[in-house]
């Protein structure tokens, strides 16, 4: 069976930032094996908080929404590997940190749904989307070798 890899794009949120779980969130993507190839801090924009969240534009949230992503810097960066867009949302766990499992993200750190410590995408469609508001593509460095890419293509190669 032959994977395939995919690219996500992650932030770790003003909150996660503000306590310090920047290194523990990238622990825990770079503990399963995905690889992170692109990363900055930054302030995000205007234009980048209507671009990232203009799925929910119009939603009664949307206002606190685009408040909360400016209200501190964000950690950005793009993860790339195997079904590494659901794998993502998956150690983040569900939206309600209440609803998410215990062992995520979600679950482990936080209360409430607004102040979720990370963001994932929801789709391919969303990540290409989302890694162009916020990367350029000389930004990122996917061709570093990590350890679950040489042991699943070496099985895919026989
Ligand atoms: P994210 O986009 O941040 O990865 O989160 P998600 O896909 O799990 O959730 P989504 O529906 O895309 O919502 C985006 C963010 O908006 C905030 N939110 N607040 N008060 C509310 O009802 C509410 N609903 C969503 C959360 O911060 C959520 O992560
Ligand atoms: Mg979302």
């Amino acid at each position: 069976m032959q994977h395939t890899e995919e690219r996500t794009f992650v932030a770790v949120k003003p909150d996660g930032v503000q306590r310090g779980l920047v290194g523990e969130v990238i622990r825990r993507f770079e503990q399963k094996g995905y690889k992170v190839i692109g990363l900055k801090m930054l302030q995000v924009t205007d234009a980048q908080a209507k671009a990232h969240y203009a799925e929910h534009e119009g939603k009664p949230f949307y206002p606190r929404l685009i408040r909360y992503i400016q209200s501190g810097p964000i950690v950005a960066m793009v993860v790339q590997g195997y079904n590494a867009i659901a794998g993502v949302r998956h150690l983040m766990g569900s939206t309600d940190p209440d609803k998410a499992e215990v062992g995520t993200i979600r679950a482990d750190f936080a209360q409430v749904m607004e102040y979720n410590i990370v963001h994932g995408s929801d789709s391919k469609e969303s990540a290409e989307r989302e890694i162009k508001i916020y990367f350029e593509e000389s930004e990122l460095y996917p061709e570093r070798k990590c350890m679950s890419e040489l042991v699943i293509e070496s099985l895919d190669a026989e």
